[in-house]
């Protein structure tokens, strides 16, 4: 199983094993790593799953589409690696992400 290294704010490390297929949403909520609200449940309509691409990831990772492109402008402090994080499905090719999370997300 992939796993998932995020890196709260304030420096705490959390590193989590997911089946693949899983969005790293899920990763950290259903892992109690927290950071994350996802008031929205993942639909891609809340935008409280912000979180940030560890750079050596980004371009692995890719661009966000559209939707989610319109809804990172909701975000607090949007960065060039900003993501929202029910998007970003996790497959075997992904094992190791680190995924750094904001101070807030509302
Ligand atoms: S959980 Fe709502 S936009 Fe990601």
């Amino acid at each position: 199983m992939p796993s998932v290294k995020f890196i709260a704010h304030d420096g705490t490390e959390s590193e989590v094993h997911v089946a693949a297929g899983t969005n790293v949403m899920h990763a950290a909520v259903d892992n109690g790593v927290r950071g994350i609200l996802a008031d929205c449940g993942g639909a891609c309509s809340c935008a409280t799953c912000h979180c940030y691409v560890d750079e050596a990831w980004q371009e692995r990772i890719g661009s966000p589409d559209e939707v989610e492109e319109q809804m990172l402008d909701f975000v607090m402090e949007l960065q060039p690696n900003s993501r929202l994080s029910c998007q970003i499905v996790v497959d075997d090719s992904l094992d190791g992400l680190v995924i750094r999370l904001p101070a807030s997300q509302i």
